[in-house]
């Protein structure tokens, strides 16, 4: 078939709506609209697709209620399909759990802490962040659940290398001005000896040499481009009043030592197509977002304590075999199932789907993540120390550290005192939770000193290869060839669902893209079928 251009465009807005009409225009350069096309394009299933055709919508059961359980609940039901959820733990978010006062936290060992926290305060143990183009804040949006901003960077927030020899942490912006600036002295010396000029024209050279000079606060061409002490690097006063034009750092390292103390390497983490700011994150919680689904979806279709223990994929349905919140074995069948649990459990759970599908879902390998939520008497970073949100990063065994992007100014707060991966998590996981408080303020005091452990008030951590029916922060997939193809088409009536089978492992957007294609699968299918 051969189209005009403009019966082309024509042709896409009757099928596809002006959103499509512009995607449409945008891809051939007629429209600004590179966002357009920045999401997977996604129609829920509407009711009158069965009411218009005089079907019955068909009756589903969604193993996990995490975020991807939830999305396929949630669009499943607005078009009338008969969905019950079953979750294993005691409450719906799977990964997404917002702790607070009185909330229980029980490892695989037994262990237990209890929340002992303010009324205001509470911890992310999960997802803390989203990024603007998530697919997640669009459900914020269709949901009603409030926004703010969450800060991921912060110039006021530190570095600490301890390994390059730091004694004291230096302030983001201190680093990334002393890193931006030797760079920029070092291109401006090597373009202005000619150096480059295989590669720059001499108005190239000149506007490069231009910007080195905003860019990296350096002096001109009689300085020798020299980066020197400036205010982008911080004051020991600050500028005010009269006279009072504040008072420089000082002691600005040596290029070498810049070089050596590894900050630099910091910097790209706030380039990231994922972690670029700005950045947001629900009001009061991010557990807002699956309380908000559940309400959606109707509390009655979602079984909480109820585990799957055995999934028959039949010729004409799915049966599955669940412990009930009395301990009680139960059946439930339905058309079809979506099985929204992490991979290393399902593959666990007894199955009918053959021994590709077992293989596959043993493929791909769990990866552990700690956080320590560290609540004090009185808001430190803020007053003492001036730092309003964001992340300090630090080569410590704490990972990462990280400040609060709520409750400025509140009496107390709570901040993260460790948010690390892998082999540092799991050396945590391997401690009492009062091991793990002790040897995290251990450590956050080299950064933040004795008020770190003198102003505590109560702790809560998490290991999350330590939860149960969880086992794991997210997975990684050794190839995206086989397994991972595998499990993203159906076994019999047997759907599968969630971050692990998308490009966004562990992010929330992977969760809900996940669910929408099953989702959008399921359906055509169902149609088909019915
Ligand atoms: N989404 C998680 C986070 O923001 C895990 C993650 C970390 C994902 C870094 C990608 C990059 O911390």
């Amino acid at each position: 078939m051969s189209y005009t251009r403009r019966s082309f465009l024509t042709a896409v807005g009757a099928t596809g709506g002006a959103g499509a009409l512009l995607a449409t225009m945008g891809a051939l350069g007629l429209a600004p609209t590179a966002e357009a096309a920045t999401k997977t394009a996604f129609t829920p299933p509407q009711p009158s697709d069965f009411s218009l055709t005089g079907r019955a919508g068909k009756k589903v059961v969604i193993l996990g209620a995490g975020i991807a359980g939830l999305t396929t609940a949630y669009e499943l039901g607005k078009a009338g399909y008969d969905c019950t959820l079953l979750e294993a733990r005691d409450r719906v978010g799977g990964r997404n759990w917002t702790i607070r006062n009185g909330d229980r936290l029980t490892e695989l060992s037994g262990a237990t802490q209890t929340a002992r926290f303010a009324p205001e305060t509470y911890m992310n143990a999960g997802p803390a962040r989203l990024a603007q183009w998530m697919v997640t804040l669009d459900y914020c949006r269709e949901l009603g659940v409030p926004v703010e901003v969450f800060t991921n960077s912060n110039a006021q927030a530190y570095i600490f290398h301890e390994a390059a020899g730091m004694t004291a942490p230096v302030r983001w912006r201190t680093a990334k001005a002393d890193v931006y600036g030797y760079i920029s002295e070092l291109l401006a010396t090597a373009t202005d000896a000619g150096a480059l000029n295989a590669k720059l024209t001499a108005q190239d050279k000149e506007r490069l040499l231009s910007f080195l000079s905003s860019f990296g606060a350096i002096g001109g061409k009689s300085s020798g481009f020299a980066y020197t002490d400036n205010s982008r690097r911080g004051h020991s006063v600050d500028p005010g009043a009269g006279d009072q034009e504040g008072t420089l750092l000082g002691s600005v390292p040596s290029l070498s030592s810049v070089l050596a103390s590894g900050v630099g390497q910091r910097f790209s983490f706030e380039f990231g197509y994922d972690q670029a700011m700005l950045m947001f994150q629900p009001v009061g919680g991010m557990d807002a977002i699956p309380m908000a689904l559940a309400k959606a979806i109707g509390k009655h279709r979602i079984h909480t304590q109820s585990r799957a223990t055995k999934i028959t994929n039949l010729e004409t349905g799915v049966e599955v075999e669940y412990q009930d919140k009395n301990g009680k074995t139960q059946l439930i069948t339905a058309d079809y199932c979506v099985a929204a649990m992490p991979p290393h459990i399902l593959a666990r759970t007894p199955h009918n789907l053959g021994a590709d599908v077992q293989a596959a879902l043993a493929t791909p390998v769990p990866t552990n993540a700690g956080k320590i939520g560290l609540e004090y008497r009185r808001r430190w970073w803020e007053t003492d120390e001036n730092i309003y949100g964001g992340v300090t990063n630090t080569d410590l065994d704490l990972g990462t550290l990280w400040y609060p992007s709520s409750g400025y100014h509140q009496s107390t707060g709570l901040i993260v005192g460790y948010y690390n991966f892998g082999a540092q998590a799991d050396a945590y996981a391997a401690l009492s939770h009062a091991e793990r408080e002790r040897r995290a303020v251990e450590q956050g005091m080299k950064i933040h000193g004795a008020k770190y452990r003198d102003e505590l008030k109560s702790s809560m951590s998490i290991a999350w290869k330590l939860q149960p029916h969880i086992e794991g922060a997210w997975v990684s997939w050794p190839s995206r060839e086989g397994a991972y193809q595998l499990l993203n088409r159906p076994a019999g009536r047997v759907h599968f669902a969630g971050d692990w089978l998308s490009y966004m492992i562990a992010w929330q957007h992977g969760a809900i893209e996940s669910a929408r294609k099953t989702v959008t699968e399921l359906h055509q299918r169902a149609l088909k079928e019915s």
